[in-house]
């Protein structure tokens, strides 16, 4: 059924669907250690251990969006991979539910400074050979927000938002279609990065970001070809920060991811 109208060359050339799993990310690594090829989609309905971020917690009730790709990338393309699902998740959120997003960096898409979709990309690397790449999505289709405390501030859903009831398989072919054009790109030497910046709401503010226990505060400049954020420091220093050890935002406590 998911495969219905999926015109793709690469990604969700295979699909498989589970009512409930652990968690999408461990299923399509395992299909990706018994050598399916790229593109394999897992999607869920609900998951019981979702993860998000720095090891956060990823809320899995059903009516959302659920699923991870698997991408055999050349290793120069494994930084580009969560910017290209940015875009993607993006572009199909602004055709499906008619809402304009910003992407928070490192890859949080937002509607109106809320929280409505997230990204995860872990790899297996060894030496200079990626393995593989996994990226996971998840959006806030129908969450109620309003019933969790931790995200009620910070989070919102595209039905909530949109005000009407958003075709999820719909918005999961977009999406698919999208991640599959940019990548097809992305392996004729075309960076999503150019595309990113214009979705990114992150450039230009005043951020606090946290990153191996140190806390710096400074102007967003820029990004650079990788999607590294560049800081100028109040002190003045422009430090290259990476995505994968940062919080960008005052925090307080520890949020789930959907936040
Ligand atoms: C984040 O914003 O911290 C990333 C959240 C990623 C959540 C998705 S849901 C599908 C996939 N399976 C998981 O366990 N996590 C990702």
């Amino acid at each position: 059924m998911l495969r219905t109208g999926l015109y793709t060359a690469v990604i969700g050339r295979s699909v498989r669907y589970y009512q409930s799993t652990g968690s999408t990310m461990d299923d399509v690594a395992q299909w990706a250690g018994t050598g399916a090829d790229e593109g394999v989609v897992v999607v869920a309905e609900t998951q019981t251990a979702s993860r998000g971020r720095l090891g956060r917690r990823w809320i899995s009730d059903e009516g959302n969006l659920y699923f991870s790709v698997l991408f055999r990338p050349e290793p120069e393309a494994l930084p580009l991979l969560s910017p290209l699902a940015g875009v993607a998740v993006a572009r199909a959120i602004r055709q499906v539910a008619g809402l304009y997003p910003t992407i928070k960096w490192p890859n949080d898409v937002m509607i109106d400074g809320r929280k409505v979709a997230g990204i995860l990309a872990e790899s297996a690397v060894s030496g200079s050979q990626v393995q593989h790449a996994v990226v996971g999505v998840g959006v806030n289709v129908a969450l109620d927000v309003s019933l969790d405390a931790e995200i009620a501030a910070t989070a919102t859903s595209l039905n909530h938002a949109s005000g009407s009831e958003i075709d999820r398989p719909e918005l999961l072919r977009r999406i698919l279609q999208h991640m599959d054009a940019l990548y097809l790109d992305l392996r004729r030497g075309r960076s999503p990065i150019a595309e990113w910046r214009r979705w990114l709401d992150t450039l230009g503010q005043r951020v606090t970001v946290t990153h191996h226990g140190a806390t710096d505060t400074g102007l967003a400049e820029d990004i650079d070809e990788h999607g590294n954020l560049l800081l100028r420091t109040d002190a003045g220093d422009l430090l290259t920060l990476t995505a994968g050890d940062i919080t960008l935002r005052a925090a307080q406590g520890a949020p789930a991811a959907n936040a």
